[in-house]
């Protein structure tokens, strides 16, 4: 039996960015470019790929960039249609035109699960996919389409998983997973930021899942949890110990641009398979190298 399709996508990015201070003080993390494109268009590309339909983004104050990247610039558009510059102008309203994107203000940052609860009345009563705002997935198979497949397949909430290292799983969540099939797992249980003596596995949630309408009545009633916020992992273990979750092992190299490295890793990366300047990047690292 097949389950409901997955048209509907929330993408939270009204953190605070703490991490990567200063620049997240008037740059949203989520606007920070991986060479000519910024990271949220990376996820916008990423939901449109895997066949979604309306795409609700989650900002909040000083975040009115987000919204201007997806809007048209008329003046900028005449400018480009009269210097001949079509290709440009075809990659300005090709973001402008990616999918049906709505905005919503978190008003106060009281965490992810708080986040994903003010898309409530946009998601009304379907699955939706969540694309965390700071998690880059680049892959032939968009990640997010793998979720929403395992989904349409076993009709329970879907986590993207991945393995990290044991210094990584105290600030991540934890995962207790059985092998299903290839890549896919049923999940049992699950911790967010678990102490050494609560790790369930080395599996955590990264970036990507697919929940179903009920996720919102639960995050009306979720306490605070780990650092004073309301966590979407809380909300999740109780839908995993009722109906279960699916984990999807997903193929595609995520980059975290909530973190330091992860945004060098990510520019250093896309830049070097870019088109129009792949090729002289790649020799100027490989010089930069042999100097290392
Ligand atoms: P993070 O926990 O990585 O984001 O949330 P953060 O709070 O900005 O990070 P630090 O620890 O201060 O550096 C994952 C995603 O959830 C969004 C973030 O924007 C990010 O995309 N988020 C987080 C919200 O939309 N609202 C919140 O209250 C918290």
């Amino acid at each position: 039996m097949a389950y409901k399709k997955v048209r509907k996508a929330v993408i939270p990015a009204a953190g605070l960015g703490t991490r990567v201070l200063p620049i997240s003080k008037a740059l949203p993390k989520e606007m920070l470019p991986i060479v000519d494109k910024p990271a949220i268009q990376f996820i916008v590309e990423e939901a449109v790929r895997s066949g979604i339909e309306e795409i609700l983004i989650i900002t909040n104050r000083g975040k009115g960039i987000i919204e201007d990247h997806f809007d048209h610039v008329i003046e900028l558009e005449q400018r480009l249609e009269a210097s001949g510059r079509r290709e440009t102008l075809d990659e300005l309203n090709r973001i402008t035109n990616l999918a049906n994107i709505f905005f919503i203000r978190q008003k106060e940052t009281k965490g992810l699960g708080h986040a994903v609860s003010c898309a409530k009345s946009f998601v009304g009563d379907e699955p939706f996919a969540v694309l965390y705002g700071d998690d880059v997935i680049i892959g032939d198979d968009p990640a997010c389409g793998q979720l929403c497949r395992a989904y349409e397949e076993y009709g329970k909430g879907v986590v993207g998983i991945k393995k990290v290292t044991e210094e990584q799983i105290v600030r991540y969540s934890s995962l207790k997973v059985d092998l299903i099939r290839d890549n896919i797992y049923s999940v049992s249980d699950m911790i967010e930021k678990p102490s050494p003596d609560k790790v369930l596995s080395l599996y955590s949630i990264l970036g990507r899942c697919v929940l179903p309408p009920s996720i919102f009545d639960i995050l009306e009633r979720t306490p605070p949890g780990a650092g004073g916020e309301i966590q979407l992992t809380d909300a999740m273990r109780e839908l995993t110990l009722g109906e279960g979750m699916t984990g999807v092992d997903f193929t595609g190299k995520r980059y975290d641009m909530g973190n330091k490295l992860g945004i060098l890793e990510a520019i250093c990366e896309v830049a070097l398979n870019h088109k129009e300047v792949g090729q002289d990047f790649r020799a100027y690292l490989k010089e930069l190298a042999k100097t290392l």
